[in-house]
């Protein structure tokens, strides 16, 4: 617990910048459902039981049984988080010349793409983009725009289509299964490999599962395999549905791809039987891949979210409807009418919820994405929920600040950049003209803001 004049001397030493905010300063933390969930004690007696061998250690075995018998591929290869697998997989597939679409790409994906020379391109449905509207799967990629990507830029220069399950950068919303056998198909027509970005796969298909009709009587287990045995390989973030602190894979279908990915995996992450991992983490992603497709547990994540943005609604503050997987995303343009775009409607709201609850949660729009001068469609605020972490009396006191918020917004004042570092200290980060606000993952602490004043 902190006091309110607390919370504003923190605000103003962090330059209003919420990674430079130390996490003992902050009462509940919204800021990620990355790597931030509670590990079960079964994971924890993995960890103990591990086995640190270089090679072909029995904990690499029961990662690789676990993530087989869930995925089906036979090509696994562990890594140290999402972009490494990234990093791998692009370096060996894209390059100058290249284009990646994706229903909207994540900012580490993207920006692996850029580093490698190509270029990224977001394919969403038009949907994705009114936060109003109830689409159920508002991560749904636009067939026909893929279909005219492959025509005006030709197969060739198409190394693979990416779908991210569920799609986080657009408010993470699901992806159906008719649109991924859709997308799939284009793939097919001009030969080109399907690959998923599948950090969140088991929420995408427990939330199928809701709204995908024929579907709804089917194991989530089986659906989830019904979504990987449409694709040709998959990133994976273990610290989202593999319910550990840390831990990536990478998987492919084809054994010379996977051949390729396993030369720089050595050169960079660490031999094949562990990637940038140690063997206890290994046992924790094994464990984790495991609880995470427990639909008790899926029932009551998905629907904790879902009270959270219903509650948000029905006290008048605009979300991305329909509450997705992992977050509840607030419009904060709808919010905040009074303060202009360039004056970072989503910060604003972010750093208020910050000094009245001690509340950490994340901008996603001017600040993050428009420092190379971009405007994106739509300025949110997203209150990641960590998993197995807070209770439904967590998430009351949540949306009582909200709304708290909410009643004095006319009183939440815009904001402008008064310090940025002139380069980037991300290493992932290869997006041309970002000036170092695209700081979701690494605290940029030469970032500052302040009141207009
Ligand atoms: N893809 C998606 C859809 C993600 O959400 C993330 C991470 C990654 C890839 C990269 O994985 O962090 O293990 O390297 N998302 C976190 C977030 C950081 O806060 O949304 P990573």
């Amino acid at each position: 617990m902190t006091t309110r004049q607390q919370r504003e001397d923190v605000l103003r030493r962090a330059g209003f910048n919420m990674f430079a905010i130390d996490a003992k300063d902050v009462l509940i933390d919204l800021l990620t459902d990355s790597g931030t969930g509670a590990m079960s004690s079964e994971q924890w007696a993995g960890i103990m039981r591990a086995d640190e061998s270089y090679a072909g250690a029995a904990s690499f075995h029961r990662f690789y049984d676990r993530v087989r018998s869930i995925t089906g591929f036979e090509h696994i290869l562990p890594t140290h988080q999402g972009r490494a697998s990234e990093r791998i997989l692009f370096e060996i597939t894209a390059g100058p010349g290249m284009v990646i679409p994706n229903n909207s790409h994540f900012d580490t994906t993207r920006a692996n793409i850029e580093h490698s020379g190509a270029k990224a391109v977001d394919l969403v449905i038009d949907e994705a983009h009114v936060p109003t509207s109830r689409h159920p799967f508002k991560g749904n990629m636009d067939v026909e725009r893929l279909e005219r990507l492959f025509h005006d830029v030709g197969p060739e220069r198409i190394p693979l289509v990416m779908l991210t399950v569920t799609n986080n950068s657009g408010g993470g919303q699901p992806v159906s299964l008719e649109n991924t056998r859709a997308v799939r198909a284009v793939c097919d027509a001009h030969n080109t490999p399907l690959f998923l970005d599948a950090c969140r796969f088991a929420e995408n298909a427990y939330l199928i599962k809701q709204r995908e009709k024929e579907l709804s009587g089917m194991p989530v287990a089986d659906i989830v395999r019904m979504m990987f045995d449409l694709a040709d390989g998959a990133t994976i973030s273990a610290k989202k549905d593999g319910l550990s602190n840390i831990g990536g894979v990478l998987l492919f279908r084809k054994p010379e791809l996977a051949q390729e990915a396993r030369n720089l995996l050595i050169l960079t992450e660490g031999f094949v039987t562990y990637g940038g991992l140690a063997g206890r983490d290994l046992e924790a992603m094994a464990q984790g891949f495991a609880e995470v497709l427990h639909e008790d547990y899926l029932q009551y994540r998905v629907r904790s979210i879902q009270y959270l943005g219903e509650k948000l609604l029905a006290g008048g503050v605009q979300i991305v409807e329909p509450p997705g997987g992992h977050a509840v995303y607030i419009d904060a343009a709808a919010f905040c009418p009074h303060i202009p775009q360039k004056n970072f409607p989503g910060q604003a709201v972010v750093c208020a919820l910050y000094r009245h609850a001690g509340i950490r949660a994340v901008e996603i729009g001017s600040l993050m994405f428009g420092a190379g001068g971009e405007t994106p469609d739509m300025e949110l605020v997203r209150l990641a929920i960590p998993r197995r972490v807070y209770t439904q009396s967590h998430l009351d006191y949540v949306i009582e600040a909200v709304l708290e918020v909410y009643g004095q917004r006319d009183k939440i004042r815009p904001l402008e950049i008064v310090e940025a570092p002139a380069q980037h200290h991300n290493t992932f980060c290869g997006i041309p003209g970002c000036a170092g606000l695209h700081a979701r993952h690494t605290a940029h602490p030469g970032q500052a803001l302040c009141f207009v004043s």
